[in-house]
């Protein structure tokens, strides 16, 4: 099969479509998709200027107004084709995620299923945009609240998931009656050029082009424009809590909305009466799956201490038998890093670890071949060291020991970020305490489940530095429309709340 050709990718890709179709960029700067299994170019994609940025805000705002007429089930019928469209291009879409991000193809497919998942919710949800009935203090009045469109969304999305995380937030943006921007990573734009040709295929079938656009900016600043823009209802990010910072400080600005999904340092707790045969495979898939790169990653192992030595020496038996290499090839477990500055921060991480005392028990190395390759690594380390508590985006995994559960859960919980969390456990005690208000402070907190991998259908984001964002299922659909409270006065009296005698 011919991926690219299958899925309309041509050697030079315009990256920048609005409701006018694709906007001639040809001239504008080009830059180059790299397969980081290989550092060699996939093909190539022109940026887009100020100009063609505006227009494609432009075109937004103006498709919008007519989306909005159209009734949330009919929008949520566009969903259902575009859900149905992805079923056919999974294997050339996964196929895709694996060459351009560098995950596994097992891990690319799952990502289109992912898409397919918030597809088929985001068709029930667009009957289900439920607002409540208040019992008004007043007598004859009626009370109710509605929920409409926000506008234009905006998303930005990280090179990791390059596809899923934009349906979640786009299929559920559009059922509300928002048209969306899309602002792909420039690591991964030919995923996003992909997924905005079955769009269009879609949207102008249905009559109604220009819902979903995207661009590319040739520099920081046009993105900046983007963040900027009064038009822009909400902007939905996903990438470092750094530029995390930037953005809602810009969005905040001009009192706008954001939602955000940023680093996370996640641990799991393992404690004495874990079952091990479930902990080792959660443990190797959370750290070691799309080589440490998801946001939801395992980063930190915290040990009782009884089972420590076991636990270890499980682990790094599981470490040898990871097969490294090209994401297509079926028997591989781990692809590359996504580019050489990935690969630098791994090695600086390293470094750092290793001058604190961190004893590396596997791995730590880079891998010396064309592609971004680096050894699955486990570091025991004494102390939470300022490496430890910060999210490097790479293969390594920080084991520490622990004498009892509060001081487990302190441990977890001693970091800037605060995404998910898990513990292995068969102590109902231990599992309910690490739930309650004195356990995890994540936004998602698993029992015998590893911390990534979370499905669809729950809200995804997490506290403290990553954002407080919440994505994909649950009532996250609140997040893109905005809350209108309706009182009617059917009396022929107009008595004030509150008691209030207001008399002329
Ligand atoms: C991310 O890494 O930003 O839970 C998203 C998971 C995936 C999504 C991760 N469903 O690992």
């Amino acid at each position: 099969m011919d991926v690219l050709k299958s899925l309309k990718l041509e050697q030079e890709n315009a990256s920048t479509c609005s409701a006018q179709g694709w906007l001639d960029t040809a001239g504008a700067r080009l830059i180059e998709s790299i397969n980081p299994a290989t550092a060699k170019t996939i093909a190539k994609v022109f940026t887009c200027s100020r100009d063609d940025h505006d227009s494609v805000v432009k075109q937004s705002v103006a498709a919008q107004k007519a989306w909005a007429n159209v009734p949330a089930p009919k929008r949520g019928e566009a969903i259902r084709r575009i859900g149905e469209e992805l079923r056919k291009h999974k294997d050339a879409l996964g196929s895709l995620v694996a060459m351009e991000m560098g995950k596994i193809k097992q891990e690319g497919d799952g990502e289109v299923q992912e898409m397919i998942d918030i597809a088929d919710f985001a068709v029930g949800q667009s009957r289900m945009l439920y607002g409540r009935t208040m019992h008004s203090e007043r007598p004859e009045h009626r009370m109710y609240e509605q929920w409409h469109p926000l506008g234009v969304v905006g998303i930005i999305s990280a090179f990791n998931f390059p596809v899923a995380v934009w349906s979640w937030n786009a299929f559920i943006a559009a059922v509300a009656g928002n048209t969306v921007i899309w602002k792909p990573s420039s690591k991964t734009p030919l995923c996003a050029i992909a997924i905005q040709h079955i769009c269009n295929h879609v949207m102008e079938e249905m009559g109604h082009p220009g819902i979903f656009s995207m661009f590319l900016p040739e520099d920081n600043n046009i993105a900046q424009r983007f963040v900027d823009d009064k038009r822009i209802g909400l902007i939905s990010f996903t990438g470092s809590s750094k530029v995390g910072h930037t953005v809602a400080r810009s969005v905040s600005k001009r009192l706008g909305r954001y939602l955000l999904e940023c680093s996370g340092n996640n641990a799991i707790i393992v404690d004495e009466t874990a079952d091990l045969k479930l902990a080792v495979p959660a443990i190797v898939f959370g750290a070691v799956g799309t080589a440490g790169q998801r946001c939801t990653s395992t980063r930190r192992l915290i040990v009782h201490e009884s089972i420590y030595k076991t636990l270890v020496a499980q682990l790094v038996n599981a470490y040898k038998q990871i097969r490294i290499g090209n994401p297509l090839d079926k028997d591989v477990l781990m692809g590359p890093l996504i580019d050489k500055h990935a690969v630098n921060d791994f090695r600086a991480a390293i470094g750092h670890v290793q001058a604190r005392g961190g004893n590396i028990l596997h791995g730590g190395r880079v891998i010396k071949e064309d592609g971004y390759f680096v050894e699955p690594t486990l570091v025991e380390v004494k102390r939470q060291y300022a490496i430890v508590r910060q999210e490097t985006f790479a293969p390594i995994l920080y084991v520490m020991r622990y004498r009892n559960m509060e001081g487990a859960i302190h441990l977890q919980n001693d970091v800037p970020q605060g995404l998910s969390s898990a513990i292995f456990t068969n102590s109902v005690k231990n599992a309910e305490l690490f739930l309650s208000h004195r356990g995890s402070d994540c936004g998602i907190a698993n029992v015998n489940i590893g911390t990534s991998g979370a499905e669809i259908g729950g809200a995804f984001g997490g506290e403290k530095e990553t954002g407080g964002g919440r994505e994909a299922g649950s009532d996250c659909w609140k997040a893109y429309m905005r809350r209108q409270t309706n009182t009617i006065n059917w009396s022929d009296e107009l008595p004030l709340a509150q008691g209030i005698e207001f008399d002329l």
